[in-house]
């Protein structure tokens, strides 16, 4: 059932940097590189996947206002904005689909301003800490999610 899904994948601010910036945090993988996995896992799964990255948050609000019309769910890695934006928190639950939020690193075991996400009380769930896996394990739980939503309404 998944031929009808469609997912926008949100990148934060300073994501671009992935593979030079604190790689002993983020890792070397690139952001081309996540994007491109997450496309070929979709493909397999019959989904379309839509990645939009930008370091404004008003950009990352306009993609998240318009994935309203014609997006299944969002997966969202909302960087330094997790910890920071009530507007990118209102703007995902204005578009009422599910939410899932990622991040690369292990945000609890970090900083204690990192350990509070506005984003985290509005999603179905948070995937923290498998570098780069967290986005297939991310994309997963969200197809898994948007499947079982699918079979309870048939
Ligand atoms: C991050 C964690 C955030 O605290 C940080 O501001 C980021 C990346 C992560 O993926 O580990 O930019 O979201």
């Amino acid at each position: 059932m998944t031929d009808a899904l469609s997912i926008l994948v949100v990148h934060g601010p300073n994501l671009n940097l992935l593979g030079t910036r604190e790689p002993e945090v983020y890792g070397s993988v690139t952001l081309e590189e996540i994007d491109a996995a997450l496309e070929a896992a979709g493909k397999e799964a019959g989904c379309q996947i839509e990645c939009c990255q930008s370091n404004h948050e008003g950009v990352l609000i306009d993609r998240i206002q318009e994935a309203r019309s014609w997006a299944s769910g969002i997966l969202i890695n909302p960087a330094g904005l997790t910890h920071s934006s009530v507007a990118l928190r209102d703007a995902l639950l204005a578009t009422e689909l599910p939410v899932v939020e990622v991040h690369l690193s292990n945000v609890f075991a970090r900083e204690a301003f990192r350990h509070h996400s506005f984003v985290s009380g509005i999603a179905v769930g948070v995937i923290s800490g498998f570098g780069p896996q967290s986005y297939r394990l991310g994309l997963d739980a969200l197809l898994g999610h948007l499947n079982a939503e699918l079979a309870d309404a048939d």
